[in-house]
């Protein structure tokens, strides 16, 4: 949701700068864009609703040396080009992302001091409240330390004020923004994303922190508006993650990064030829727990369900994932100093997911993240974080990072059964051979033999107005995150349920040609699994039956795809790859938008 980008430099075009940036942000999700330059000695807003090229149509080849941008995801009012942003009051031009909450209370203030608004925005009433309380001080710094203390909510802004077009301000409070540094220029972003093609070097604010930026200077304060000094840290820059190179959408390309991406954390992990020393030295010590809670949201809280049977299964901690927007409205959080949170999230900002976090905290929990985005707010919040390291995920609809949050639940599981001397040699050898053997079971599943099957049944189910997924244990979990990503990306309603379950009501809804997509790969369940399948059969389902070949299922009734077996702790890492392609290739043969699919934002932000 809502991104930001800011440029002040003599290196760059600013215009060029800022649009590159909304290019990057967009996946975020977004509907409207729009930008402010310094041009003339005037500030020159420009905005649009829909798609940047929208914006881009409209711009003027204007010269400008310092300016900010963003793409909105609506919240307050339609995504029409007037509640689009940048917003002016005054002499205040600002860029906001998060929500300011008692935006009411301070808009009647705001109108009997004689504003007047034009949007139905809470940033309106932002830009308006700067410019206020500049017009009282003449000082930005005290305006923003007196900014925080009128304004609740979340934010992160981007400033421009009238008396100074050299300097760009930004303040942050529970909303993420970087500040991007290089030789004669610097940004502002809501992530590295926007601006790590021209430099790796980078300021995190914390909440409550400002800065003044220019073009050879960074200046950051604390909440009272002391000045702080703050630490310079450098990252990867990862270019290539930016382009689609030879697939035809970024969803396609992130499903065939995934051996990549599971052999690297294997690597990073294990060491092939040893005892899992390597893993125990890099993974935190899970042994004063008495308990697991795993807060998270869409896809990351499928993972967190594979997490929750691996852990209570081979390394015997009680798991409980909880939905986060849930969490953190019970009433009794059953946590204390011995419990562990574990907050999974791809994007590391998804506000739910960080109130969690606090909320851990305040009951003395110690909190672990499996986060993605590196540096993000989540992963600053958490006392200890293991980054996925699945690289920019571009496609709205999670498939790498998610592949790499269940790969390491998978080591997470693997670490504590061996600190607890819970695997035997013989058992090491298989695991150790499992793991090398596993990229290139994935690669099967990308081939073209396999492609032509999921495309087969795509063909069968992109007319149909509802699918179902069915399974026991993780099988019903993958079958979650199938149906979500046929949802998401295919926009077909789809559910998935437990198959033992299926027959409680939900079966009224099967009919001739329904489609049920059965996912059967546990052999302690294989019969019982079979026999719903087959119920589903006889009320006239259409069943396609995702299965590993140790199972050897022989029933010519169904269609069938026979995927490579390999140990539980891996099989979901194979299992998911059909599901992700099959949501792929419907969405395809549907001429869906895949990688932004309608109404969906990649980072959530709000509540
Ligand atoms: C959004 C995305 C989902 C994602 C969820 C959680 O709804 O569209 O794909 O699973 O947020 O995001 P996170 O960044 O916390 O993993």
């Amino acid at each position: 949701m809502c991104g930001i980008i800011g440029y002040v430099g003599k290196e760059k075009k600013a215009q060029k700068v800022l649009i590159n940036g909304l290019e990057k942000l967009k996946r975020r999700g977004y509907d409207s864009a729009g930008i402010a330059i310094i041009v003339d000695d005037k500030v020159k807003i420009t905005k649009a609703s829909g798609k940047i090229n929208n914006l881009v149509n409209i711009l003027e080849k204007d010269e400008a040396s310092l300016g900010i941008g963003h793409t909105r995801w609506a919240t307050h009012g339609d995504p029409s080009e007037i509640n689009s942003h940048p917003h002016k009051q005054g002499k205040i031009t600002i860029v906001h992302n998060g929500i300011i909450e008692n935006y009411i209370e301070l808009k009647e203030e705001l109108i009997t001091k004689g504003y007047k608004f034009n949007s139905e925005t809470d940033t309106e009433i932002a830009a308006a409240l700067l410019d206020k309380l500049y017009n009282e001080t003449n000082d930005m710094n005290k305006t923003l330390v007196e900014f925080q203390k009128q304004v609740e909510g979340a934010y992160a802004l981007g400033i421009i004020v009238d008396d100074d077009y050299e300097t760009l301000y930004t303040i942050k409070n529970n909303s993420a923004l970087i500040i991007g540094i290089n030789n004669d220029e610097n940004y502002i972003a809501s992530e590295m994303t926007a601006f790590n093609e021209y430099t790796n070097r980078c300021i995190i604010l914390n909440d409550g922190e400002f800065a003044k930026i220019t073009t050879n200077n960074i200046q950051c304060f604390d909440k009272d508006g002391y000045e702080i000094e703050k630490d310079i840290m450098t990252f990867e820059k990862n270019v290539d993650d930016n382009n689609k190179g030879i697939y035809e959408h970024f969803m396609l390309k992130e499903i065939y990064q995934q051996p990549d991406i599971f052999k690297k954390l294997t690597d990073f992990y294990i060491d092939m030829n040893d005892n899992f020393d390597l893993l125990s030295e890099k993974m935190p010590d899970f042994s004063k727990y008495n308990k697991i809670v795993i807060a998270a949201c869409g896809s990351a809280m499928h993972a967190g369900l594979i997490g929750k049977s691996l852990i209570e299964k081979y390394a015997k901690i009680p798991v409980e994932v909880e939905i986060a927007s849930e969490f953190r409205y019970k009433d009794t959080q059953f946590i204390d100093d011995k419990s562990l949170v574990i907050a999974i999230s791809q994007s590391g900002e998804t506000a739910d997911t960080l109130e969690a976090v606090k909320i851990a905290k305040q009951h003395n929990s110690d909190t672990l993240g499996i986060i993605n985005v590196p540096n993000s707010n989540i992963a600053l919040n958490v006392d200890n974080v293991l980054y996925t390291e699945a690289g920019t995920e571009n496609a709205v609809a999670t498939t790498k990072a998610y592949l790499a949050q269940i790969s390491l639940l998978a080591l997470i599981t693997l670490s504590i059964m061996n600190n607890n001397n819970n695997i035997t040699n013989e058992e090491k050898k298989e695991i150790l051979t499992a793991f090398r053997e596993l990229p290139e079971q994935m690669e099967i599943l990308l081939n073209e033999t396999y492609r032509a099957q999921y495309k087969e049944i795509a063909k069968s189910i992109y007319e149909q107005d509802r699918v179902f997924y069915i399974g026991r244990g993780i099988d019903n979990y993958l079958g979650m995150e199938g149906s979500l990503k046929l949802k998401e990306i295919a926009i077909i309603n789809s559910q998935a349920y437990a198959a033992g379950e299926l027959k409680h009501g939900t079966i009224a809804l099967i009919d001739q040609g329904t489609p049920v997509i059965a996912i059967v790969n546990n052999e302690r369940t294989i019969k019982k699994t079979l026999s719903n399948v087959k119920e589903t059969f006889s009320k006239g389902a259409n069943v396609y039956l995702i299965t590993n070949e140790k199972l050897k299922n022989s029933n010519k009734d169904y269609y069938t795809i026979e995927i490579p077996h390999t140990i539980e702790l891996l099989q979901s890492i194979l299992t998911i790859i059909p599901l992700q392609l099959i949501a792929y290739e419907t969405a395809f043969l549907k001429g869906t938008d895949i990688d932004q699919p309608k109404n969906l934002a990649k980072t959530v932000t709000v509540e």
